[in-house]
């Protein structure tokens, strides 16, 4: 049950979240001389060979209008001035739970239709869909209903581009994800130290979500010992290991659609991966504070990369000077992702690589070449920051067949490998004078 505090705001931002993306429909809509967008939720995806359905998961742009996540069917038509028309589906099921009808502080904003039938919906439609555009997944159906225009690039981008920027309404969805989050990552820590298996850790963090699999962003990766050296490692193996050396785990939360994305590592021990993991963290905090309007996310990147380097030599890592790990490019081998990306509606946010709201290109530099954003930071959009340090044997086997193996202290590296890895990763919004690290503010230390 959500607390009266956040129901109340969340309904007075509301009105304002809807003008916002009236505006930018609007404005999409008059650049590409297109009547109005009909957003489609999705539909029920069946198994191969199978009676079984995937879990649904709601088309990111359907979602960005109001908190239903979790009904297919339903469809939106916009075309920014007029008041939006819901089709919400509500069939006549005596198999399965169905959606009961809103009653909610969005629902005045909607002129709402009741569906029955899903393949009823064409009569709602517009008659004339020439300039009608779709935006939704399921091709074959726009075309089958006579739709033209199917997910039209620029509207896209142009709508795709503004979603960085969040309203005040949104902004309280992701704080109200991280919350949620930060109050699973402290049950998950409990249970890690009190020898849990991979398995039963995640079961503590789901129930203190108080959500399932399906409705957190992402997989989460639980992590024990040296399973921590797997970037995604979403097994979740039943079994405890002998001993609790350490413990990464990365797993978010939903709200109202919205992500939250958190890492966190511990260790049992009083030793110098602990030191690591402080350093580490340390890094976190600072990176978090050099987010600004105006600064190119990709010097974040490169700040990051320095201070992973800094560490690695700090800690006998690497014999050599940090300026020099950065320019033979060593540190990649322990650090090979990027440094975060935008949050939002999708846990990797879209238009991370693009300077304009056409789509421009900005692909990231090829020093740095998995990292997910490069836009210029403005105020209102929200950021992870996740540095790590990490022993993917890989990486470390391609490492010592090279000249630079000689760089490498290999007997420390050799200390570090049962721990397998260190990421702390926040999530903060950037405010034109400052900047909000909610996953600290919400009370989630080390
Ligand atoms: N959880 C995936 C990531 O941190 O980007
Ligand atoms: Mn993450
Ligand atoms: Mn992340």
């Amino acid at each position: 049950m959500m607390q009266a505090s956040t129901q109340t705001a969340l309904q007075s931002n509301y009105a304002s979240h809807v003008a916002m993306l009236q505006n930018h429909t609007r404005d999409a809509l008059a650049r590409e001389n297109i009547d109005g967008l009909v957003i489609h939720s999705g539909q029920a995806k069946r198994l191969f060979l199978d009676d079984n359905n995937y879990p649904f998961k709601v088309n990111p742009q359907f979602k960005a209008w109001l908190p239903v996540v979790d009904n297919p069917n339903c469809w939106l038509i916009v075309n920014g001035v007029d008041k939006p028309k819901l089709i919400f589906y509500q069939p006549i099921d005596f198999w399965h739970k169905v959606p009961e009808t809103p009653i909610d502080y969005w629902v005045e904003y909607f002129d709402i239709i009741y569906l029955k039938q899903a393949n009823r919906v064409e009569k709602h439609l517009p008659y004339d869909k020439s300039k009608y555009a779709y935006v939704g997944e399921y091709i074959e159906v726009a075309k089958a209903l006579g739709f033209e225009l199917i997910n039209p690039d620029q509207a896209m981008h142009y709508l795709h581009f503004y979603r960085a920027c969040k309203s005040d309404y949104e902004l309280d969805c992701m704080r109200m994800a991280n919350s949620i989050a930060v109050k699973a990552h402290t049950a998950a820590k409990q249970a890690f130290f009190d020898n849990l298996s991979e398995f039963e850790i995640n079961q503590a963090y789901l129930l203190a979500a108080k959500q399932g699999d399906n409705d957190v962003p992402y997989g989460n990766i639980v992590a024990l010992n040296e399973h921590a050296s797997i970037l995604h490692y979403t097994v979740l193996d039943t079994t405890a290991p002998s001993q609790h050396l350490a413990f990464l785990i990365d797993a978010g939360a939903s709200f109202h659609g919205y992500a939250a994305d958190i890492t966190r590592t511990y260790t049992t021990q009083n030793n110098e991966f602990n030191a690591l993991i402080q350093a580490v963290n340390q890094l976190t905090i600072d990176l978090a504070n050099m987010l600004k309007p105006g600064l190119a996310y990709v010097d974040v990147q490169v700040a990051a990369y320095a201070g992973v380097a800094k560490i690695l030599c700090d800690f006998g890592v690497l014999n050599m000077l940090p300026e020099d790990a950065v320019e033979a490019g060593i540190v990649s081998t322990f650090f090979p992702h990027g440094i975060g990306h935008l949050l939002g509606l999708q846990v990797h946010d879209v238009a991370g690589h693009v300077v304009d709201d056409r789509g421009t290109p900005k692909p990231p530099p090829s020093k740095h070449p998995f990292l997910r954003c490069t836009r210029i930071i403005e105020p209102r959009h929200v950021y992870t920051i996740e540095p790590g340090v990490y022993f993917i044997d890989s990486l470390l086997s391609d490492l010592k067949s090279t000249s630079n193996s000689k760089f490498v202290n290999w007997n420390v590296i050799d200390q570090f490998r049962p721990y397998g890895g260190v990421r702390i990763e926040d999530n903060v919004i950037v405010h034109r004078e400052r900047n909000e690290n909610m996953t600290r503010e919400l009370g989630l230390d080390l």
